[in-house]
């Protein structure tokens, strides 16, 4: 593990900051001793992720922002508040924010798709430019921004078409923003991580996690720390020679494709109207009672 105070005197900015991944991502920078700005959709969410942060290193003004990525007119007001408060863009910009709206291909609507691509795509691309502009414009030596895909971008899952395309989307994103803005000073990188536990996965059945935990080499889930982790790295200058890179956080798993886990918009199992054998029912719990 690096130094602990390697973030000190930086500014940040965490979307998706109020929940899951993103939550320990503004906790894991926050350690280390950046300034977080927690940006959310959820004001309530994005208070109490505020109300955890250590804030008793040197400089450290933590502040919580409501933003709707998929708004470019909501991420201009979020940056031009920031700069106003910190007269400074943040140089290191977290891409948490996503949702998932899954059904099988062969029932999704047009709505499920665009509204997943909105959020999970486009908002990262919204944000990253934004950003970017603001880092160009005042000539900031360095900045770094991280996506956070999803290995699900690269093997595919049933029931996430709508899904796996925003997160193969923004690895594409990512390593051309990279290859545009390195002349300024700016990395971009992507974090793949597997299967998490936090609220977008927590209503997954118990047996099908288990089932799920056996396919994973490692032998369990991930936690919101452990991609924390790897963002607090690739923010810092430890990674300084990084850019356009995808890290997978994912225990070896082959990718959620081994171990099915579609939940529709309420979490909820959806049972599989194909046909399946029964040890690929087994493993990914579609189509159980
Ligand atoms: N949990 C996993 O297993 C897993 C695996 C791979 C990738 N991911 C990705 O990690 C990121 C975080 O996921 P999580 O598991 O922590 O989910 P989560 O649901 O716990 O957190 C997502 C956060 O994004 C916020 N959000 C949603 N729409 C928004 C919008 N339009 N504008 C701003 N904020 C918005 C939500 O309010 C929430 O706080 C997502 O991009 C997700 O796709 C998660």
């Amino acid at each position: 593990m690096a130094a602990a105070t390697r973030l000190i005197s930086r500014l940040t900015l965490v979307t998706g900051g109020g929940s899951g991944i993103g939550r320990a991502v503004c906790q894991r920078l926050a350690s280390e001793g950046a300034s977080v700005v927690v940006a959310d959709i959820s004001e309530e969410s994005a208070n109490e992720t505020l109300g955890s942060l250590q804030s008793n290193l040197r400089g450290q003004v933590h502040t919580a922002a409501v933003v709707d990525v998929s708004s470019k007119e909501s991420i201009k007001k979020l940056v031009t508040s920031v700069q106003t408060r910190y007269f400074q863009p943040p140089s290191v910009c977290v891409n948490a924010a996503g949702i998932t709206q899954d059904d099988f291909l062969l029932n999704m609507e047009e709505e499920q798709f665009d509204k997943v691509i909105q959020i999970n795509l486009k908002g990262s691309f919204l944000i990253t430019q934004a950003v970017a502009q603001a880092l160009v414009a005042c000539g900031a030596p360095k900045g770094s921004i991280i996506t956070v895909g999803s290995i699900v971008g690269k093997v595919g899952n049933i029931g996430q078409a709508n899904y796996a395309a925003s997160k193969a989307g923004v690895e594409g994103l990512t390593r051309t923003a990279a290859k545009e803005l390195s002349r300024f000073g700016i990395r971009c990188n992507c974090v793949l991580p597997g299967f998490i536990t936090t609220p977008m996965t927590d209503k997954v059945p118990e047996k099908v996690i288990s089932k799920i935990e056996s396919l994973v080499p490692l032998g369990r889930m991930g936690e919101p720390a452990e991609v924390a982790d790897v963002c607090a790295f690739l923010a810092s200058d430890d990674s300084q020679y990084i850019t356009g890179a995808s890290i997978e956080v994912t225990g070896k798993t082959g990718g959620i494709s081994e171990a099915q886990t579609c939940l529709n918009t309420d979490g909820k199992q959806q049972r599989v109207q194909t046909q399946q054998t029964p040890e690929r029912r087994g493993v990914s719990g579609l189509g159980e009672e």
